[in-house]
Parts: C-alpha cells; structure tokens; sequence
C-alpha cells in the first residue's frame, strides 16, 4: 500500500556552493526525487533559484527534478523551468487568476503537473482541477523559508484530501506535503495519505544526510509492513 512512497529532499537547506554535494547526498540515500524551491520575493518574501540553475542540476544528475514555484505569474516560468530541465512542475493556485491556462501550458511541455495550496487555503479551490493534474501539494508550513515546525493540522487536511481523491476515483493524484517534515512525524503524514514527502532541513541540516534519507524510506517500509 505504500510502496508508493518517495522522498524529495529540498536543496533548499543544502550548501548552494556545493549543489553537486547534495545531488550525491540524494543518490547516495537512494531519493527518488529532487525537490526546488523557487521563489520570487513577491509570492513569499525570500530569493531563491530560477532556470538556470536547474539546467546546471540537470547535467547533473538522472534523478526527477520537481520544481516548486513559489511566484506570481507562473505561466511566465513554465517554459523555461520546462526548457531547463524540470520533470514536474508545481504552481500555487493562490498565485494564478487563471490555473486552467497554466495546467495546459505546463502540460503542453510534456512534464508532470502540481498544484500547492498555502496552509490556509481550502481545498475546494483546487477541486475543478483535479482531473487534469498528477500531484496535490499540501503545504504544512507557510511558504517562504526552509526549518519551520510543522503545522498540526495539516494531518488531518491530508487525511480529507486522500479520502475526497478515493472517494472521487482520483487516486492517481498523488499528494506531496512540504514543510516541518521530520523522520519523528513522517509515519503520521504517510498514514494520513502523504505519498511524497519534502524534508529539507532534516536531511541537509544532519551530519549524516544520507543515513537520514534512507531512514525515511525505512520508516515508510515500516508501515507498509505492519
Ligand atoms: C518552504 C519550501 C520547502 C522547504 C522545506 O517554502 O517549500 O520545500 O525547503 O524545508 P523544511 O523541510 O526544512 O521545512
Ligand atoms: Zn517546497
């Protein structure tokens, strides 16, 4: 039932003068996905990557780049995350006055689609969408910074987003949940219906990051076996 289960640990909290460092942390732990945050300082009031550095992360490794957009008017960076390099890309529903148009765009480029909602958006805004993308992502902090605790409620948003997907036969949209994620509540989030997970400060903050990587896949296995 879970072996679904992938980790996406956010560069984020890594050392962005040895980016390659962290894409050998995440091959050596075995992550499925690399997660990128980018943000513009006007969706959330801090300044972090864009195209190119995708493109530089590309030759760098085979591994699925999942990028983030934290930014006003996404459709203008749909093609150039596209173009870099990106395999999902995800945009803020709060961030667009006309999602629709952004789903086809990214979908025209052939890559996944995502859409975030903030901690305090209800999920009904994204409920005419559902069929037409791959990924909720559920943010459990507010956008904006890696490190922050995890907000408590969202366990129990994620177990009503699984539930509505199941109950809608939508279950192939699968839900990803960023933010305050910790090897010590990740069994919780799995349970509520977490099939992706986002960590960064827990595995780039540790002294072992690899270790930490692949103690989420245990902790995952865990379940799946009880
Ligand atoms: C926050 C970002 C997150 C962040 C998570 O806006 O979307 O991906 O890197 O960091 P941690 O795991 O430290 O909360
Ligand atoms: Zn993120």
């Amino acid at each position: 039932m879970y072996s679904e289960f992938k980790l996406a640990p956010s560069i984020l909290s890594a050392d962005f003068s040895n980016l390659q460092g962290a894409l050998q942390i995440c091959d050596q732990g075995g992550a499925d996905w690399i997660h990128v945050d980018v943000m513009d300082n006007q969706f959330v009031p801090n300044l972090t990557i864009g195209p190119p550095v995708v493109k530089s992360l590309r030759k760098s490794t085979k591994k699925f780049i999942d990028v983030h957009m934290m930014v006003i008017n996404p459709e203008n960076l749909v093609e150039p995350f596209a173009r870099a390099g990106a395999d999902n890309i995800t945009f803020h529903i709060e961030a667009s006055d006309n999602p629709e148009e952004v789903i086809d765009l990214i979908r025209s480029t052939g890559k996944m689609v995502g859409i975030s909602l903030k901690p305090s958006t209800p999920f009904i805004e994204i409920m005419p969408y559902l069929d037409k993308i791959d990924l909720v992502l559920v943010m459990s902090v507010e956008p904006g910074f890696g490190g922050q605790g995890y907000i408590k409620d969202s366990t129990k948003r994620i177990a009503e987003i699984k539930k509505y997907l199941k109950d809608n036969c939508l279950e192939r949209v699968q839900i990803q949940v960023d933010g305050g994620i910790k090897l010590h509540n990740a069994k919780e989030v799995i349970l509520a219906g977490g099939d992706i997970l986002v960590a960064g400060s827990e595995v780039f903050g540790s002294k072992n990051p690899q270790k930490v990587i692949k103690d989420f896949y245990a902790s995952a296995k865990s379940i799946n076996a009880s």
